[in-house]
């Protein structure tokens, strides 16, 4: 099919879809909110959370959603490209695999989290061993920041995905939080590899 009619058709199929039209109504940035918005449905992680922090935040709806729980006081969002500004949330431009920076704007905050969010996808070559490898270089980047900057007894959540990695994460995870499951939410498009990684209870010590 000639690249144009691909555009066309995916820029169709996005103008129509539901959560595109409802994201609109409810002023989201993107569809992305009705994820994490699924997720908490299913899994509750955002009650009884104070410090969150988003990974891979731009163009921000998921911080949008976390606005809206009251009970959440500070909000930190990180993307490696710029993104913002969003109320109430304070914002960084940088690379989580980019340790010494995330040390860096870290050092300046005296807390832990109670909820680390991920929904960074690393770009996908369409090679399905290099796209499981590479998320696997994020993945990791992800428990590294949980160890240094999660709350014992905290939550986790984040984008993988499905692939011979997988299960590999799975058990990574499952060795530091008492539960972990995977779950796809209704509004991530069927087509598409990814899944969400939903963890609780921190045990890391
Ligand atoms: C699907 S979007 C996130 C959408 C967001 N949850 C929302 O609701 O608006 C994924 C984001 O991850 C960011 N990202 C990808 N790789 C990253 C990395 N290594 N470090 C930080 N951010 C990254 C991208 O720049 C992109 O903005």
């Amino acid at each position: 099919m000639a690249k144009n009619k691909k555009t066309n058709n995916w820029l169709n199929k996005h103008i129509k879809d539901r959560y595109v039209l409802e994201s609109k109504k409810m002023n989201f940035s993107s569809r992305a909110a009705f994820k994490l918005l699924s997720i908490d449905k299913k899994f509750q992680i955002l009650n009884k959370v104070k410090y969150v922090v988003d990974l891979g935040c731009a163009p921000g709806s998921w911080c949008e959603v976390l606005n809206k729980k009251p009970n959440i006081k500070n909000i930190i969002g990180i993307d490696k490209l710029p993104c913002g500004p969003i109320k109430n949330v304070e914002i960084h431009q940088i690379d989580i695999n980019d340790y010494s920076k995330i040390t860096e704007v870290m050092s300046k905050y005296n807390y832990k989290f109670d909820l680390v969010l991920s929904d960074i996808a690393p770009n996908i070559t369409g090679v399905t061993t290099i796209d499981q490898e590479n998320f696997m270089v994020v993945a990791e980047s992800i428990l590294e920041f949980c160890k240094v900057y999660l709350n014992y007894g905290g939550k986790m959540a984040m984008k993988f995905f499905n692939g011979y990695k997988l299960s590999e994460l799975k058990d990574s995870l499952t060795d530091v939080f008492d539960e972990v499951s995977i779950y796809k939410p209704d509004s991530s498009r069927q087509k598409s590899r990814e899944v969400y990684l939903v963890c609780v209870d921190y045990r890391h010590q």
